[in-house]
């Protein structure tokens, strides 16, 4: 046999019989097209955040956070409701926002969605809640509310004080601080 030949039989023939043996496993209908290997890797088992889950704790997807950690993007708030508690914040907090252009623009716009139906857009105290017979709240350029340190302010906005709830839910923390700079600019006239 001459080499050639001998190339072909020992070589080509075998390969190209592999190809036709793998062509037809990898592809029993040559017509479909994007035959898709692995494909538990493309499209994974999404599991539901609030599902079952097999091979988690509790059986359940959502674990609960571990004792002591710290939500990021929230501050822990070591204080508890009343006016003594209001008065260590102001002592113990600092407004961690400076006077400016963007954090008065978001301050404001929270102050306008959350606090002025009750206390007015500039913050005196006759939102039209209380144009329709709430007790109105006293104005935030009064001398109290000129008194109170930033810090008091927070635990006010977060604990509620009297007849205001706690707006802890609606304004996420560094949110409060802005909206705490924006009544300070609202105060700049009384001042
Ligand atoms: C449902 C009406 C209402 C809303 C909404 C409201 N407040 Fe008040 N706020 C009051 C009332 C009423 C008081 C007086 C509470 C008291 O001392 O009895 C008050 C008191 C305050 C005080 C203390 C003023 C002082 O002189 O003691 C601050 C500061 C304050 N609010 C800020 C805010 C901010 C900031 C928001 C928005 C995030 C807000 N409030 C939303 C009704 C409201």
């Amino acid at each position: 046999m001459n080499p050639s030949r001998r190339t072909l039989l020992v070589f080509f023939l075998p390969a190209i019989a592999l190809l036709l043996i793998l062509e037809s496993l990898l592809l029993p209908n040559p017509r479909e097209r994007n035959f898709e290997l692995l494909t538990e890797m493309v499209y994974s088992k999404a599991a539901e955040s609030l599902g079952a889950s097999d091979g988690l704790p509790a059986g359940m997807t959502q674990q609960a956070i571990v004792e002591g950690v710290v939500v990021r993007g929230r501050m822990p708030f070591h204080f508890a409701a009343g006016q003594e508690e209001a008065a260590r914040a102001g002592k113990e907090l600092s407004n961690p926002y400076a006077d400016d252009g963007d954090v008065l623009e978001r301050g404001g716009e929270l102050f306008g969605r959350f606090c002025a139906v009750c206390h007015g857009h500039d913050g005196g105290g006759r939102g039209p809640v209380v144009e329709r017979g709430m007790l109105p709240p006293p104005s935030l350029s009064g001398a109290r509310a000129l008194a109170i340190a930033d810090g008091e302010m927070f635990h006010i906005v977060t604990m509620g004080q009297g007849n205001m709830g706690s707006h802890a839910a609606q304004i996420v923390p560094d949110d409060r601080w802005k909206v705490i700079r924006y009544i300070r600019s609202l105060q700049e006239p009384a001042r």
